[in-house]
């Protein structure tokens, strides 16, 4: 018998559902055994109900095109036939939040995409390199649910993985002020060029709830537990606005910082190459080897030569300088479907397994 631990995965038929199926052929440590989609999917074999519309640019795994999907809904078939699952599928926010915590009732631990339980004072929203210590909150989360292994966990969300990580290398030098544009990829809405014509050669300057997510979800990763759930912290004050840009895969931010204090750009990158987390020290299965990467050259980071910058895991960033009203600019780029999205949750999995959360049931 595989000693992996067996993963099921909510949304499978979906593009971040096909993400985390074409980033776990072959995990180490995890095995995909079940995929449940919505009830139209329910009872056909993986490949019947992504024919046509597997999105990724590798095959489509063997292993998984004969697996009968499921229905999501159905939480006891599903919950026994795996160790834990990852979800992403597009549901009502109640809805989502309902079924995540049914599965976690069932000592299903629930590694999520989705933003529905993002808020929820005990579920920890973690990247791993940044806040691997807000895990322990799922402690508390579990008594609340009267559940020995079942809890929920998420990552956040995609816009702000591009500059998150960076003024976290950067809390040192105590940002206050922070105004970021986003310029998000296609991928990000579930899309393709395909799916999407309009966006070809095309710019919408709105994604709905986009906007407060990345002023926001930075503040509750650099927060703290107290009395038993994460309390956001006050600082810097973050404004952005969120644009979808004719880009398949990829989401670049253009960052204005003020500090406190204001570093030498020397310093601030130094502190940004450095930057390190649990992962690398644990040297988990999906870690990059190095989190953030500078490059010096004027025209990166662009989408097309850096977004598979360490498999995707890694952020790149470039055009740091002076500013004439805030102290400093930069550019950052992410990949939104892998880092932020699958590959974020994979990493989050990783990290509760080698911190005991995640076992064999
Ligand atoms: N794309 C990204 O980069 C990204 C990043 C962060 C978070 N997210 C979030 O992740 C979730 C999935 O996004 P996506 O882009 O992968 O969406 P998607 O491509 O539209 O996939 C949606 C998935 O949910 C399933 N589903 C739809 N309606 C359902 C229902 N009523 N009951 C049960 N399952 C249902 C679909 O199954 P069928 O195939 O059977 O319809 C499919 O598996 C969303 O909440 C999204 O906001 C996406």
């Amino acid at each position: 018998m595989s000693e992996k631990l067996k993963v099921g995965i909510l949304g499978g038929t979906g593009m971040v559902g096909q993400r985390f199926i074409a980033l776990l052929e072959n995990h180490p440590w995890f095995e995909v055994t079940t995929i449940a989609a919505s009830p139209r999917s329910a009872g056909k074999t993986y490949a019947e109900c992504v024919e046509g519309r597997w999105k990724m640019d590798t095959p489509m795994p063997e292993a998984v095109k004969n697996i009968v999907v499921k229905n999501v809904n159905e939480v006891e078939a599903v919950a026994s036939e795996v160790d834990f699952v990852f979800s992403a599928v597009d549901m009502t926010k109640d809805e989502i939040k309902a079924i995540e915590e049914a599965y976690a009732k069932t000592e299903t631990p629930v590694v999520s995409n989705n933003s529905a339980h993002r808020w929820t004072p005990d579920v920890p929203m973690v990247v791993p390199e940044i806040n691997a210590e807000h895990m322990k909150v799922i402690e508390f989360q579990k008594k609340r649910l009267g559940t020995t292994r079942g809890f929920v966990a998420v990552k956040p969300n995609c816009s702000i993985q591009s500059y998150a990580p960076v003024l976290t290398a950067w809390r040192k030098f105590e940002p206050t002020e922070v105004v970021v544009t986003t310029y998000q990829a296609i991928s990000g809405a579930g899309k393709t060029f395909k799916d999407w014509p309009e966006m070809e050669g095309n710019i919408i300057p709105y994604i709905g709830g986009e906007e407060e997510k990345s002023e926001k979800e930075p503040l509750r990763i650099w927060g703290e537990i107290k009395d038993g759930v994460i309390e956001p912290t006050t600082w810097p004050l973050i404004t952005s606005q969120c644009i979808r840009v004719p880009v398949l895969n990829g989401h670049t931010a253009a960052v204005f910082v003020k500090f406190k204090q204001k570093p030498s750009k020397e310093e601030l990158i130094k502190a940004m190459v450095e930057f390190k987390g649990a992962p690398q020290e644990l040297d988990l299965p999906s870690a990059p080897k190095q989190f953030i990467q500078y490059l010096e050259e004027d025209n990166r980071p662009q989408v097309q030569l850096d977004v598979n910058y360490e498999n995707g895991m890694g952020i790149s960033v470039g055009r740091l300088r002076e500013d004439t009203i805030y102290d400093y600019k930069f550019v950052g780029l992410s990949h939104n479907t892998v880092r932020g999205a699958a590959g974020g949750a994979v990493l989050c999995a990783e990290l509760l397994k080698a911190q005991g959360y995640i076992t064999k049931k």
